[in-house]
């Protein structure tokens, strides 16, 4: 029996019967999509593929920092949570410093040479929650599934961010008012 990280839930047999799973919704397959109820069969091929595209975990909350020398001290100094590190993000002229905690990170965002969106978000709102991120193992299927639900992106495909991800934003009048990130991890 593989370890039970290594499974995810079969998106395709949600919305087909999976036959390897007597026809009920809510079978199995492994990340590779190569499994479906413990036989090699339903998910296998282009199904395997789509099984790979879901959101998967809160990646990070952002928070826009008027002073993010003064944010990071915070954060490290009474907080007393770690920070892991620090990355500029030119297509966004944004400044980044994460701090990772329990399986997600708190990420902290000022604007570059006072230009960008962070700069209108502080500008209009002085700072504050910026923006939920969710991981995505498949930006643009993602994209794709929501954008025929009808949610606005705020770009036509993904842009670079941090840690060599893949981005996209659900624009906040989409979404009930949260600007929602969507990001892809480079793969291994
Ligand atoms: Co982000």
């Amino acid at each position: 029996m593989a370890p039970v990280s290594l499974w995810v839930r079969c998106r395709v047999a949600i919305k087909e019967p999976c036959p390897a799973n007597n026809g009920s919704s809510g079978a199995w397959t492994n990340i590779r999509g190569l499994r479906c109820g413990g036989l090699l069969s339903h998910a296998e091929g282009i199904q395997g593929v789509r099984a790979l595209s879901m959101i998967r975990r809160l990646d990070h909350i952002a928070i826009a920092v008027p002073d993010i020398e003064a944010a990071i001290a915070r954060f490290v100094e009474d907080l007393g949570i770690e920070l892991a590190g620090r990355e500029d993000v030119p297509t966004e002229s944004t400044t980044t410093a994460f701090f990772p905690i329990e399986g997600t990170q708190i990420e902290l965002i000022h604007p570059m040479e006072g230009a960008g969106p962070v700069q209108g978000f502080l500008d209009k709102r002085g700072g504050g929650l910026h923006h939920l991120c969710f991981e995505t193992d498949d930006i643009e299927t993602d994209m794709k599934r929501l954008q025929e639900k009808g949610y606005r992106f705020l770009s036509e495909a993904p842009k670079p961010g941090a840690h060599g991800t893949r981005v996209a934003f659900i624009h906040p009048k989409s979404a009930g008012g949260v600007l929602i990130e969507l990001a892809e991890h480079p793969k291994e």
